[in-house]
């Protein structure tokens, strides 16, 4: 008998017209459109092509409009200062209209990009609804990046304003953004008109006169503006995420599907509705962030939770249980790191008895590969559903899911279940051909990709193509291997490229070695993803030094160690390195980075027939092993 997931998804693969276009009608249009999917220009799939609306407007606007002005739109939770703020909806509108009139007043005009830096604080929402209001381009920056990261991405953007806040506060560090800015603007070649900085008491920026402006001082003279429409596919947002070089792909999210899909999987994946309180514990500086901290829960007439503090050390692994029971939180989202790292500091949840969870109906974790410890260890301490669901930066929102708005299937460890509706998937070899139930390989979804997804990279519609569509034509290309099951349950195993997965967040071990190639007495490096106890992987580097350096190489590790948490930054967590006399090679020179990873992590391996030098793995055994990696730890 088919339930209510089953005929979504066969609807929605079949007749994606019929399926998303009656979702669609939930949302408040100035100009309905044309087409619901339009093809026209293939493989450049648009979705709601001719519709006019506005993002901020069925995120704010629209609730105050229809009788929930009064009601929690934004909890911000802040133990590291101390602080909670509750903001409704009729505040929000506001606060987000009053910063609108900011940005107009510095130049800000429709299709203009507006960079917003800043930590988990609600100013950071503002300024993102802000932009959607005057339909500017949103890009936020995660705080973790160093400037030259933020640089890159000004230089990619454009921005007409920078947005950002005088300091973050991680745990009990102060960490000053205002000279990583200030150092960002200097190393870019594009300079932006103004930055409105927000002033924090834990530290006060120092400012530049004609470019930087207080934001108190310029909402107090605000002349508020209201929401214009916009086409539905014009961008909402750019997000930049690693890709294998050291330049980063700009994701750009339209306004139209992205609304749509949204405000959809608020009810048919994460099972909440309309004056639910719902948390993802992330930060607005990645996707999570964008689409479940900001605009889904907002689309969908939530409370949404904005939590400064990290699952550990704020003040202790208790904060997730105090903040549910607190705000009555019915759905969590968060990475399994942070599961991993309560579970290391409370390993028999014996601080979760002190709260009143009865609230609580679903955790959803994503980010990463869900370890099946950590599922039993969250489902026996929770007792609540535990579900694993799979996505990426490009796509929004969950590539696969178990759906329990719409149906709860049994979940199986080490699976995300079933491909959400919308997406069309497919497991194909090396020949592009589909392969069998349950044997690996690429994992691809199927053209169209449903609304709410990348249209295309931040002026770069060639990238696109090649990056996702050029290796199997018809396909996006996830850049995941794994494998469907015989009842169609997905599993993801590991990237294909080298982008590997920190504490839940995406790096580049490409654009690393590019840093540490970049130090003078580094002739070669890898740097490859080790299994890691708490954050799933970290970042290990293997060098060869220059032909006559004298340093000591404990030195030469330090620097490199600092290069990167300077070019990159601290997200990066580069803490781990060692000097080899030679790196394996392939007799075309291709470095074997596979091979050491799994001598690092102790897994078996095969030596490749073309290595150029078996002798060499005895070395780089020796080496991992003085580090405590490998057999030889
Ligand atoms: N601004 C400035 N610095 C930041 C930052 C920010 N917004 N976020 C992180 N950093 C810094 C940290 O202070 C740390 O610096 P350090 O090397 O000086 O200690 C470094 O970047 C690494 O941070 P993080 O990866 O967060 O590691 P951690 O050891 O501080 O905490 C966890 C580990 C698991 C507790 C943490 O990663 C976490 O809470 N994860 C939750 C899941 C999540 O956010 N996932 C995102 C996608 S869903
Ligand atoms: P990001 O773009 O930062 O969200 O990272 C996306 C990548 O994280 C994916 O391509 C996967 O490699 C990995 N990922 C995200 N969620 C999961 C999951 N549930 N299971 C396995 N890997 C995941």
């Amino acid at each position: 008998m088919s339930n209510l997931y089953d005929k979504a998804y066969e609807q929605s693969i079949n007749d994606p017209d019929g399926f998303w276009g009656p979702i669609a009608e939930e949302c408040h249009w100035y100009k309905k459109w044309n087409k619901v999917l339009d093809d026209s220009n293939k493989p450049f799939y648009r979705w709601f092509t001719g519709g006019e609306t506005n993002t901020c407007y069925n995120a704010v606007d629209f609730h105050v409009d229809n009788g929930l002005g009064d009601q929690d739109a934004i909890i911000y939770d802040s133990p590291v200062t101390d602080t909670i703020k509750k903001y409704t909806y009729s505040e929000l509108q506001t606060r987000v209209a009053g910063f609108a009139g900011v940005l107009a007043s510095k130049g800000v005009a429709k299709g203009d990009r507006v960079i917003i830096y800043m930590p988990m604080i609600p100013e950071a929402v503002f300024a993102m609804l802000a932009c959607a209001r005057i339909g500017a381009v949103h890009s936020v920056v995660f705080g973790g990046f160093a400037a030259n990261e933020l640089a890159t991405r000004i230089n990619d953007a454009k921005p007409k304003v920078i947005v950002s806040a005088s300091c973050g506060i991680e745990v009990k560090k102060v960490i000053e953004y205002k000279p990583l800015l200030d150092k960002a603007i200097e190393l870019s070649d594009t300079k932006p008109g103004s930055c409105i900085i927000l002033q924090r008491p834990q530290a006060r920026a120092t400012m530049k006169d004609g470019r930087d402006f207080d934001w108190d001082d310029e909402m107090a003279v605000a002349v508020p503006r209201d929401c214009v429409p916009v086409k539905a596919t014009d961008p909402l947002y750019i997000l930049y995420t690693s890709g294998t070089t050291g330049q980063p792909k700009g994701v750009v999210r339209d306004n139209g599907g992205h609304m749509v899909a949204l405000k959809w999987t608020m009810s048919a994946i994460y099972g909440v509705e309309k004056g639910d309180v719902y948390w993802a514990a992330s930060d607005i500086g990645w996707v999570v962030g964008h689409s479940y901290i900001v605009y889904g829960p907002l689309f969908k007439g939530c409370t949404t939770i904005l939590f400064e503090g990290k699952p550990v050390g704020t003040p202790d692994a208790s904060a997730f249980w105090r903040i549910i029971s607190q705000h009555k939180v019915k759905t969590l989202f968060t990475a399994p790191t942070a599961f991993r790292a309560i579970k290391r500091e409370d390993p028999k949840a014996q601080l979760m008895k002190d709260f009143d969870l009865s609230c609580f109906k679903y955790l959803f974790l994503a980010g990463e590969r869900l370890d099946p410890d950590t599922l039993s260890w969250a489902e026996n301490a929770l007792k609540v559903p535990v579900i694993d669901h799979w996505w990426q930066t490009e796509t929004g929102w969950a590539i696969a899911a178990n759906c329990v708005g719409l149906h709860k299937f049994d979940v199986k460890p080490g699976s995300p279940t079933k491909p959400a509706p919308g997406w069309n998937m497919a497991v194909l070899g090396d020949d592009g051909q589909p392969i069998s139930a349950g044997e690996i390989g690429a994992i691809v979804a199927r053209l169209p990709l449903p609304p709410g997804t990348l249209p295309t990279l931040w002026q770069n519609d060639q990238r696109y193509i090649d990056s996702y569509l050029s290796v199997f034509p018809g396909y996006y290309e996830t850049a995941d291997a794994g494998f469907i099951d015989e009842d169609g349950y997905v599993y993801v195993m590991a990237r294909t490229d080298d982008i590997i997965n920190v504490a839940g967040h995406r790096l580049s071990t490409g654009g690393m070695e590019e840093v540490i190639a970049g130090h003078p007495d580094v002739a070669e490096c890898a740097v490859m993803g080790v299994e890691d106890s708490l954050k799933g992987q970290i970042p290990l580097g293997m060098m060869v030094l220059n032909a006559g350096v004298q340093k000591d190489p404990a030195e030469v590790v330090k620097e490199v160690i600092a290069l990167v948490r300077d070019k990159i930054g601290p997200v990066a967590a580069f803490k781990t390195a060692t000097i080899v006399k030679r790196l394996p090679k392939t007799r075309s020179g291709k470095i074997l980075r596979g091979t050491m990873r799994s001598i690092a992590d102790k897994k078996e391996y095969k030596v490749p027939a073309t290595i150029d030098d078996y002798s060499c793995l005895d070395e780089i055994e020796d080496s991992l092993g003085k580090i405590g990696y490998g057999n030889k730890a």
